[in-house]
This record gives C-alpha cells, structure tokens and sequence, in this order.
C-alpha cells in the first residue's frame, strides 16, 4: 500500500469546484463486496457545524446499494493519469463486470471504509442525511427536462468529512 498522509481540507491541493472536470469515484462495501462509480457532481461545504460532502446519485447505479448499506463511503480523487479508468468505472456497472479488477485499481481500507492505492486524495466520510430529489420541489423546472426525463432523480447524500488523506 501506498504512504498517504492526514491533511486538512484547507490542504487539499485543488478547489472542489475542479470535480467537474476532474472526477471523482465514490466507493462503499456491502457484505464484503465493494462497488465503485464515477460522478462529477457534488458539494463541499458546511452543514450542522460539520465539515461536509454530498453527493448525488441515481436509483439505478448499483453503487447506491452499497452506500446505502454502509455508515460511510469514501471519495477517491485521482491524478489526470487515470481519466480513462474513471470513464471506464463511470460507463460500466459492477452488475455486469468485475470493473474495479479490470481497471486495474487496488482496493485498500481506512477504518474499514475502502478506497483505492492510486488515489491523489482520500475523502472519508459518514453518512449524515439522504433524500431523494423530488420533482415538486424543483424551483426551475427546466432542469427536470434537461436531467429527468425518465425522473429518475438522484438521492443526494450528505456525509461529514472524517478524514482526508493525500499521497505522501
Ligand atoms: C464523468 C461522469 C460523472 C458521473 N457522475 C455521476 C453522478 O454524479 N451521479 C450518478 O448517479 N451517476 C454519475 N455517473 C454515472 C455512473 O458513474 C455510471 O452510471 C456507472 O456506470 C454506475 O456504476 P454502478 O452501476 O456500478 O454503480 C457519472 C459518469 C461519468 C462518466
């Protein structure tokens, strides 16, 4: 396993605002099993006097039922090298491959939460709070147009920020 040291969000070395282009996986375990997917949407931010993240996703990802199954997930941020991975892992579901042996990751654990030995930058974190969207509740609704038209509206998780770590 790879040295990953402890920073402070303060330290993280890009802005969250970078996600979109930049990716991000989000992993959990059920049952031994661990599951993967790509997302580029999400928040930083303060909730309850907590440092937190959310994040946003769909009914049908098979990776909501590990999230759904756990206390906490992990965000796994990479370098630019591993762009082709994270299209990959955010195309295919882990219903019908074993992807995260096919990407070529290494699934490793902090506090029995897991994440991979590739990773520029760790996020643990503890489930706080998760809602699934609701269509009556978007003020503009153009934006179920443009992102619902099946309503499959995304659950947002909100989890406290528990540790951060970065590649030594
Ligand atoms: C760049 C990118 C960003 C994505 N962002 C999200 C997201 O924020 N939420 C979501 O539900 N799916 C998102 N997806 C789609 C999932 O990663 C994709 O459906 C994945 O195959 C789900 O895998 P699973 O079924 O193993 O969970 C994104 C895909 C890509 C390529």
């Amino acid at each position: 396993m790879n040295n990953f040291k402890e920073i402070k969000l303060t330290e993280l070395p890009f802005s969250p605002f970078d996600i979109k282009d930049k990716w991000m996986l989000v992993t959990a375990q059920k049952d031994g099993k661990v599951n993967t997917m790509t997302a580029s949407w999400g928040m930083f931010g303060i909730m309850w006097n907590k440092e937190v993240v959310s994040v946003v996703i769909r009914p049908q990802r098979y990776t909501k039922e590990f999230i759904d199954n756990a206390d906490s997930f992990s965000i796994t941020l990479f370098d630019k090298n591993f762009k082709k991975e994270l299209g990959y892992l955010g195309t295919v579901s882990g219903r019908d491959e074993d992807k995260i042996a096919k990407a070529g990751l290494t699934v490793v654990h902090k506090n029995n939460v897991p994440f991979f030995d590739e990773a520029e930058v760790v996020i643990i974190a503890k489930k706080l709070y998760s809602q699934p969207w609701d269509g009556d509740f978007f003020v503009d609704a153009k934006l179920i147009d443009q992102w619902y038209p099946e309503k499959d509206f995304h659950t947002m998780y909100v989890a406290e920020i528990e540790t951060v770590l970065k590649k030594d």
